[in-house]
């Protein structure tokens, strides 16, 4: 459906998940694509899974340093971030640190790639945030809190980054390797649960996120916006 040839595309967090389906999505549309995140072997395995052309670059968002310098190198016409792991609970029994913890990585981390990437005029940045910006949960407050501060910052930088164009892609409940420290039947029951509960009647998919993440890439008319993808959870 989109085109992205000869374009050259970051994506942070491109190694699993919802960064892993983006990165197949925009080399299945001719985009030249880099996925970077920590874990070497796990970068290796999703390169296998995206095809030739695309490279790896091992990269940690909260180490500001080689942030700086991987972006100070390169040029692109997309960057996505899609990279977090954030310790997850209620307020008064997440521990600060824990707390701390999950900020840094989903906040400061897509802010330190946001601050340092090249973009050429055109381009676009897209931060993942997450639905429970608008559609709290009792349990994971901060989390939500976090993506709300993720949507407001692209609301800032689309005027500020302009003539590039910034983001924000905000998933419901998807079916990812964010899951997997539960157990299986664990997990497919709570999917179950929540297809169940959503005006869409289904699980959402990285996939699902991957479209909506191209189509904010490809609109140039689109910017300073939320895309929420959540099969209708923030209005169930
Ligand atoms: N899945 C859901 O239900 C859901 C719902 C709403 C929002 N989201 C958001 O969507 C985003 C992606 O989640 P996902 O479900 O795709 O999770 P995932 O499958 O666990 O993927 C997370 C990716 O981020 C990378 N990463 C983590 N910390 C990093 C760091 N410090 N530096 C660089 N890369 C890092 C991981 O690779 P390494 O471990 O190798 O670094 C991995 O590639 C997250 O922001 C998440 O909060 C997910």
């Amino acid at each position: 459906m989109f085109s992205f040839t000869n374009q050259d595309v970051l994506v942070v967090g491109g190694s699993s998940g919802i960064g892993l389906a983006t990165a197949k999505a925009f080399a299945a549309a001719g985009a030249r694509v880099t996925i970077a995140s920590r874990s070497g072997e796990k970068l290796a395995a999703a390169l296998k899974e995206i095809g030739d052309g695309s490279r790896s670059q091992v990269l940690d968002t909260g180490d500001a340093l080689a942030v700086e310098s991987f972006l100070a190198a390169h040029t692109w016409n997309h960057v996505v971030v899609s990279a977090a792991k954030t310790p997850s609970g209620p307020v008064r029994q997440l521990s600060l640190e824990d707390a701390h913890t999950a900020m840094e990585s989903k906040f400061w981390g897509a802010y330190r790639v946001a601050r340092a990437a090249r973009i050429r005029d055109g381009g676009s940045l897209t931060i993942v945030s997450g639905f429970l910006s608008v559609r709290p949960s009792a349990t994971s407050v901060l989390q939500g809190a976090i993506n709300a501060a993720l949507e407001s910052l692209v609301r800032g930088m689309a005027l500020e980054f302009s003539p590039v164009r910034v983001n924000a892609v905000s998933p419901g409940m998807i079916r990812t390797p964010l899951w997997s420290g539960m157990d299986d039947d664990k997990r497919e029951a709570m999917f179950a649960a929540v297809a169940e509960k959503l005006p869409a009647k289904r699980a959402g998919e990285p996939e699902d996120i991957a479209n909506a993440v191209l189509y904010a890439a490809a609109t140039p008319f689109t910017t300073g916006s939320t895309i929420v993808v959540d099969g209708g959870g923030s209005i169930a």
